[in-house]
Parts: C-alpha cells; sequence; structure tokens
C-alpha cells in the first residue's frame, strides 16, 4: 500500500535531479494479446493460439523477475472474453489450470507467490480450484508476484469498490469524508499492488479494453508490435529499456 503512494509520488523525489527514470519498473502489467491472430496466420484454430500463448508466460515472468521486476499483472481473461464462442470460452477457462498443473511446482521452487484478480466466482470449479490451489501454495513465497487477472474488467472493479465503500458508509463505518486515493486503491481488486510502473500490450492494438483504469492512471505504455506467442525475452527486454529511457513528471515539470 505504502509503495503505491511512493510509486505516486515519485515525481517529488526524481524531477529536479533525473532527466529519465533510469529504474527498473517495479510491476509490469500486461494485455497478452494476438493469440488468435497467430493460429489464424498459421492456419491452425483459434485456440491453438491460446496454448501456445500459454507457453510464453513462465519465461517472460522469470525474465522480468531477473530484471528486478517485483510484479508482473497478466490479462487473461476479461470480463468481456464471454462474448467470445463457448468453445474457445470454455478453453481459455482451462487454461489457468494447464499452465498451473505443468508450471506450478517450478513456480513454487522459484519463491513466486500466484495471485489472482477477478471475479472468480463465476469460473468453472476446475478452474477457481486450480487458482486457489496455486495462491494457496504460494502464499508464503516472497519472491516475484505473478498475478493473473482473470474474468477481470476495471469499470466492474471500480463499481464493486464503490458498492463496497458505500454499504460501509451506510454501517456507519466510514464518512464521506474518509474517502479518498488511499481508501479508494484498497477496496479495488489489487488492494496490496503498488500500481503499475509500465503497462506492455502485445499485437499492435492500441487500447485498454478496460484493463486496470484505475490503476494505469501514471503508467508508462508501451504497445509492441508482436502477437503474444511471438513475444520474447528480448521483446521485454526492449520494453524496459524505452521505458527507462522516458521521464515520468506525473503533473509536474
Ligand atoms: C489474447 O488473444 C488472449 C485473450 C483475449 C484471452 P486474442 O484471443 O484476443 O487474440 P486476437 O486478438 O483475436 O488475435
Ligand atoms: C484483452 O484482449 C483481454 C485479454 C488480453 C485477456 P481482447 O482481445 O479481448 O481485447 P479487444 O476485444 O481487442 O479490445
Ligand atoms: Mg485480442
Amino acid at each position: 500500500m505504502f509503495e503505491r503512494f511512493i510509486n505516486q509520488n515519485a515525481w517529488t523525489l526524481k524531477t529536479e535531479e533525473a532527466e529519465t527514470n533510469a529504474t527498473t519498473p517495479s510491476h509490469i502489467a500486461i494485455i497478452m494479446d494476438g493469440n488468435g491472430r497467430w493460429a489464424k496466420n498459421k492456419g491452425l484454430p483459434r485456440v491453438a493460439g491460446h496454448r501456445e500463448g500459454m507457453k510464453v508466460i513462465h519465461k517472460i515472468a522469470e525474465h522480468a523477475k531477473a530484471h528486478g521486476v517485483g510484479y508482473v499483472t497478466l490479462y487473461a481473461f476479461s470480463t468481456e472474453n464471454w462474448k467470445r464462442p463457448k468453445g474457445e470460452v470454455d478453453f481459455l477457462l482451462r487454461l489457468p489450470e494447464r499452465f498451473l498443473n505443468v508450471e506450478l511446482p517450478k513456480l513454487h521452487e522459484n519463491n513466486v507467490q500466484v495471485r489472482i484478480m477477478g471475479t472468480t466466482e463465476e469460473l468453472p470449479k476446475h478452474t477457481i480450484q486450480a487458482v486457489r490451489k496455486a495462491v494457496e501454495k504460494t502464499s508464503q513465497n516472497d519472491g516475484l508476484v505473478l498475478n493473473f487477472a482473470l474474468n477481470y474488467g476495471g469499470r466492474f472493479e471500480i463499481i464493486e469498490a464503490v458498492r463496497k465503500i458505500s454499504a460501509k458508509v451506510e454501517k456507519g463505518e466510514l464518512t464521506t469524508d474518509h474517502i479518498n486515493d488511499y481508501l479508494f486503491s484498497e477496496h479495488l481488486m489489487s488492494h496490496s499492488l503498488p500500481d503499475p510502473d509500465l503497462l506492455i500490450r502485445t499485437s499492435g492494438e492500441i487500447r485498454l479494453s478496460n484493463f486496470m483504469l484505475w490503476q494505469l492512471a501514471y503508467s508508462e505504455f508501451y504497445f509492441a508490435d508482436v502477437l503474444w506467442p511471438d513475444f520474447t525475452k528480448g521483446h521485454l527486454d526492449e520494453a524496459i529499456e524505452v521505458y527507462k529511457s522516458r521521464k515520468r513528471r506525473y503533473g509536474g515539470v
């Protein structure tokens, strides 16, 4: 929580002396996009792209960690992705289980803490079980935090925060004077995480698609012209280099 504020107010410490960030981002959020197009380009069904995209995750998370990144948030399934054909939705919601069956032992061994952000109750039982198991097993790890946005939507998250805060006001636990940036952040699904410093979206699309609308207020954006299954460690290096070359001003000079 405290870290979030350090990030947002970093300009007070940095802008006067630094021309660029120069520091590694603490939190990288990634919109892993382009799996369907990757498959289509190869004449394969869309789900083949999702399978291939899943294989990239561990490698990129480990590489982020090697850079000194503390938190990686991955957009895995949005609240809007239910609009896709049932077969594709079913496949996408099998992926967490498939991914964790293979990767969980290694993630745990590498001291990675797995977290989930989203409305998990709406997910199929097998998905809930797989992610709960991973979250519980790794909860004491204090290495990289690997946060999956699963059935996540930024607007829904904000509405839920408003609901929770309103309920507390109704019960007399809070007054409207207590509502500020800090309190609001603490009622979001991302609560104990600092805001992302860097947002990466692959596939060439330049939009947020309802991702972390509150938290990305002062993040640096990097749009990579590569489809997610083709995203390599080299692409991540480049994104981090570009991030380091930027100067974050937070409204200052
Ligand atoms: C991203 O790839 C994965 C999810 C949305 C779950 P897409 O499936 O959106 O791939 P494109 O954008 O159609 O190529
Ligand atoms: C965003 O990608 C969601 C995820 C990567 C999970 P989409 O492919 O769903 O976004 P749009 O439809 O192109 O905006
Ligand atoms: Mg897409």
